[in-house]
C-alpha cells in the first residue's frame, strides 16, 4: 500500500518512548511494534507496513543490543546508520521510532563496569536450544532480555518479526507466553533477485560475495524440491542442502530440519509431516542465516 509521508516522531530515549506510548494507548489507540537493530531494508519496511495495517500506529526501536553479540569485533562492526534509517521509515508512514543505550533500558541495573547486573537478564524458553543457541551461547540470553525491556517501554498490542529468523520468532513466542502479551506476528522473509534473504548483514559482505550468498537459498530451494517430490526423511532433505553448499564459497555451519511446531534441540531422525529448512553459513567474514518451509507453497 502507498503511504502519503507522515511526518515521524523521533524519540532518543526509553523514558520518552514510554510516555509517547502509554499516552497513545491512553487515548485507546492500538500499538504495533517492530524491534530493530536499525541498518533498515525492505524486510523492515514490510513488518511496519504490516504493523500500520493492523494497528493505529507502528513504533520501530533502534538499537543495537551488545547483550546478544557473541564477539566484540561483530557488535563494533555491526551496520550503523540512523539518519538513513529514520528518511525511510518516515517514507513508509511508520508513526514513531525510539532509541536508547543500555544505561538509558536498564537504568540502575548496570555494575561498575557498565555490564547487566544478575537479576536483570531473562532467561530464554525452551527454543533457545539447538542450532543458533548451541553456535551462539548467551544470543537467546540477549535478545529475551532486550526484548521483554522492548516490550515494557512499548507494551504493544502485536509485536512484528521477520521469519528469516525462524529460531529467534520461537524464543520471542516462548516470551510473550509468558508475559502474556503482545501478539507476535511473523512476517515473511523479504529476498534479493539472487533468492539471498534480506539483512543487515548483507551490507557488510563485499559485492561479489553478495552475488556468491545466494548460495544459501539454493540449498533451501534443493530441499524444497525434495521435499514437493515427496521426500520426508530429515537425513536426506538436509543431505539435498549440504549437497549444493559443498565446495561452494561459504563455509557451513549447519544445514539442517526440524519440525517447526515442536522445536526439537536435534535434527528428527523418523519422517516428518511438517518441515523447516534452516542454514547458517560465513561468507568473506561475515555470518548469515535463512531458512525456508518446506510444507508451505513457495
Ligand atoms: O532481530 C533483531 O534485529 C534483534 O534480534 C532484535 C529482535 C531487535 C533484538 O535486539
Amino acid at each position: 500500500m502507498n503511504r502519503a509521508p507522515t511526518p515521524l516522531v523521533s524519540l532518543p530515549d526509553p523514558a520518552a518512548a514510554r510516555r509517547w506510548c502509554a499516552d497513545w494507548r491512553a487515548r485507546g489507540r492500538t500499538l504495533g511494534f517492530v524491534p530493530t537493530m536499525g541498518a533498515l531494508h525492505d524486510g523492515h519496511l514490510s513488518l511496519v507496513e504490516r504493523a500500520l495495517d493492523e494497528n493505529d500506529a507502528a513504533c520501530v526501536s533502534v538499537f543495537v543490543n551488545p547483550l546478544q553479540f557473541n564477539e566484540q569485533r561483530d557488535f563494533e562492526r555491526y551496520p550503523r546508520d540512523l539518519g538513513a534509517d529514520a528518511q525511510l521509515l518516515e517514507g513508509a508512514g511508520c508513526t514513531m521510532l525510539f532509541t536508547g543505550t543500555l544505561a538509558g533500558f536498564f537504568p540502575g541495573e548496570l555494575d561498575a563496569r557498565g555490564e547487566l547486573l544478575p537479576a536483570a537478564w531473562r532467561e530464554p524458553g525452551p527454543s533457545a536450544t539447538g542450532l543458533e543457541g548451541d553456535l551462539r551461547p548467551g544470543h537467546f540470553r540477549g535478545v529475551a532480555t532486550i526484548v521483554e525491556r522492548l516490550f515494557d517501554v512499548v507494551r504493544p498490542d502485536r509485536a512484528y518479526f521477520g521469519h528469516k529468523d525462524f529460531q529467534q520468532t520461537l524464543v520471542v513466542k516462548d516470551l510473550a507466553r509468558a508475559l502474556g502479551y503482545p501478539a507476535i506476528v511473523v512476517c515473511p522473509t523479504a529476498r534479493e533477485a539472487s533468492g539471498l534473504a534480506r539483512s543487515s548483514r548483507n551490507e557488510l559482505l563485499l559485492p561479489a560475495d553478495r552475488e556468491r550468498a545466494a548460495v544459501l537459498s539454493r540449498a533451501l530451494f534443493a530441499a524444497r524440491d525434495a521435499w514437493c517430490a515427496g521426500e520426508r526423511r530429515p537425513a536426506r532433505l538436509s543431505a539435498a542442502m549440504r549437497t549444493v553448499l559443498a565446495d561452494g564459497p561459504a563455509t557451513l555451519e549447519y544445514a539442517e530440519i526440524r519440525d517447526p511446531e515442536r522445536w526439537t534441540r536435534d535434527e528428527p531422525v523418523g519422517p516428518i509431516e511438517r518441515a523447516v529448512a534452516l542454514v547458517a553459513a560465513r561468507l568473506g567474514g561475515v555470518r548469515l542465516i535463512d531458512n525456508l518451509r518446506l510444507d508451505e507453497p513457495a
